[in-house]
């Protein structure tokens, strides 16, 4: 038996095989390469010593399901397969609902037809919007969402939501995650992003490195300790390993579990984390506010503690040293 794993040459797929092979499991990947490389499939085999099938197609392509379910024995599917980049989607709308929601609604008719109904989905903290309350539990209700990339996360929860509905037999597990940072702390893979990055971590990174030549904090005036933005930064080994526990406790209908450490961290803080774990200086300079951003995001992820067993376990020095270990190590990415 194997598991099908969507995107699983990106960056959190990527993480995610290699856990997945700790626990024993076996995994085929799906992935256009649209925004990832072969390179890190290679470097997940050398940490792990196992071989892992890549079906380089779009998730909407039928043709390929043919192929992998005759190849294969597949049980259940991880959906990492997306578009993510937020900027992107609002001016190229269209593309991002073809590409994640048109996919997925491909995907999950090609699982249907042969009967495997297990999917964890990957969703995100930005469903819940400006949040009506934090920590956010799973109950906050959702937002309002500014952007065609977390519209489009929404509206695939609801799409599972409804196809739980109209058959008892599906296991639906929505993961959202806050803010995946960090890499395996082997160095060999890591957050890999195209042209300018445009979430913080790989950002300051770039400039730790000489790529960039200085941050720009977005504005210092949010109700926040220092001014800052608040995020819950999650290590990207402990979101693959939650990913794991879900695979673990599935369960008939739909499940939906926060992802993050429960800890919230501003810009600056962050910026002097990555300082201490690097020893090279992040040259900053305050901006405007971006944008569609808010003050305050971090969740209770109690729940996932409860009812999966899962609990992050590193803490912001280490998603700093790691991000440093691989960034340093890997300079301009897969390409080195
Ligand atoms: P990523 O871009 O590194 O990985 C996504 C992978 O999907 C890439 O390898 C890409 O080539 C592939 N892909 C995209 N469209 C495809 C398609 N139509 N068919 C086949 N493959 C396709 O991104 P990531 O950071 O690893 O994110 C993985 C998932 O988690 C995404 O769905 C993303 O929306 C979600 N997510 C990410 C974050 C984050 O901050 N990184 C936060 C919340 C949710
Ligand atoms: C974090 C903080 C910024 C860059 C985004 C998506 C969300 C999810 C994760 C997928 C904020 C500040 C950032 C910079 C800065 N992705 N910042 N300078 O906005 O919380 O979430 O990624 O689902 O959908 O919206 O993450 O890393 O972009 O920003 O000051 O150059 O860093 O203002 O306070 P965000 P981020």
């Amino acid at each position: 038996m194997a598991i099908l794993v969507t995107g699983g040459a990106g960056y959190i797929g990527s993480h995610t095989l290699v856990e997945l092979a700790k626990e024993g499991y076996d995994a085929v990947v799906l992935d256009d390469l649209s925004n990832s490389s072969k390179e890190s499939i290679a470097r997940v085999e050398e940490l792990t010593g196992k071989t892992f099938k890549l079906y380089v197609a779009d998730i909407a392509d039928r043709d390929i399901y043919e192929k992998i379910f005759s190849e294969n024995d597949i049980e259940a599917c991880i959906h990492f397969a997306g578009l993510k980049a937020v900027g992107e989607s609002v001016e190229k709308p269209m593309m991002y609902y073809q590409n994640n929601i048109t996919g997925s609604l491909v995907l999950f008719e090609e699982l249907a037809k042969r009967n495997v109904k297990k999917v964890i989905f990957s969703s995100s903290a930005t469903v819940y919007g400006d949040p009506a309350f934090v920590p956010i539990t799973e109950d906050c209700p959702k937002g309002v969402i500014t952007n065609p990339y977390g519209r489009s996360k929404s509206m695939i929860e609801e799409i599972l939501m409804d196809i739980c509905v109209s058959d008892p037999d599906w296991e639906v597990v929505l993961l959202r995650y806050f803010n995946p940072v960090g890499a395996h702390e082997s160095g060999r893979i890591g957050e890999d992003p195209n042209g300018l990055p445009n979430n913080l971590m790989p950002y300051i990174s770039q400039v730790s490195v000489g790529k960039l030549p200085r941050l720009n904090v977005f504005g210092d005036d949010y109700d926040t300790p220092d001014g800052t933005g608040v995020r819950d930064y999650i290590h990207v080994v402990d979101l693959s390993d939650g990913h794991v526990k879900a695979l673990e406790n599935m369960k008939k209908g739909v499940s939906i579990y926060n992802l993050g450490t429960g800890n919230g961290t501003s810009v600056l803080e962050m910026v002097k984390a990555y300082e201490e774990a690097s020893g090279v200086e992040i040259p900053y300079v305050i901006t405007d506010r971006r944008p569609g951003d808010v003050g305050n995001v971090y969740c209770d992820a109690s729940k996932a503690e409860k009812e999966l067993g899962w609990k992050a376990v590193r803490d912001i020095k280490q998603m700093c040293a790691d991000t440093w270990n691989w960034q340093s190590h890997n300079p301009n990415g897969y390409e080195d």
